[in-house]
């Protein structure tokens, strides 16, 4: 049978979701990238001046909030729209104050506790590639097919350089490298749905892998168990 719901982890720039919303494209599934919700809070919590350090008052706020992933509303490129209470935040994601505050707000437990029934409610619904780091271990840990990509941290600096630079933006390599490496050893070290592989997830090092390859790769796999 064709799996049901699709899991991919990995660290920052490993790909995720260039590869997920590829392989959501080529079966007809939904995608959603759990990130987004963190990076969606964490953007409400900044634009209303809460400490990322204060996880009562964050869990509070996403109580509270309307976060809602949809597809594009606009051609700019973007694989989804993301709605905070009515208000398309989409672009604001992407930039670095978010981008170096997510992981401490993702951090907190009682976040994590308010975020986790609603993306169980979307992967209950099937027929869904979810993207995040804790989604295989923790959110469906009964997905039937779950995959960590992985690659060095270099190779997923340089791709998050050209990624930038394709947007018009010259980046600062050193600064890039800098922030992907503490993010990554945030998501690592934290005590509660820390980023790692589920013991049953296929770990693909597409380190000298294309998009294309690697969305082939996948496609195979879910093609073994669907014969
Ligand atoms: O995938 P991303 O870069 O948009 O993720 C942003 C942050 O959100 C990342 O640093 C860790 C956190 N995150 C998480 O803790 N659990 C998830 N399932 C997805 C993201």
């Amino acid at each position: 049978m064709r799996p049901a719901v699709i899991t991919i982890d990995g660290p920052a720039g490993s790909g995720k979701t260039v590869v997920g919303k590829r392989i959501a494209d080529a079966l007809g599934y939904l995608y959603l990238d759990t990130g987004a919700f963190y990076r969606a809070l964490t953007w409400l919590a900044l634009s209303r001046g809460i400490d990322p350090h204060d996880g009562v008052t964050l869990a509070q706020l996403a109580r509270q909030v309307t976060i809602q992933i949809v597809h594009p509303t606009v051609a700019d490129g973007r694989p989804y729209t993301v709605l905070v209470n009515g208000q398309d935040v989409t672009t604001e994601l992407s930039l670095p104050d978010v981008a170096n505050t997510v992981s401490i707000v993702a951090a907190h437990p009682e976040v994590r506790a308010e975020l986790l029934p609603i993306q169980r409610r979307v992967a209950s619904q099937g027929q869904v590639v979810m993207a995040g780091r804790d989604i295989g271990t923790v959110v469906v840990p009964d997905a039937d097919l779950k995959l960590y990509l992985d690659a060095p941290l270099p190779i997923r600096v340089a791709r998050r350089l050209a990624q930038l630079r394709e947007r018009g933006i010259e980046p600062d390599p050193a600064q890039i490298a800098a922030e992907m490496a503490a993010r990554d050893r945030l998501d690592q070290a934290r005590a509660v749905a820390p980023l790692r592989p589920a013991p049953d997830a296929v770990i693909i090092d597409t380190t000298a892998m294309s998009i294309d390859e690697e969305v082939a790769t996948i496609l195979d796999l879910i093609a073994k168990r669907d014969p």
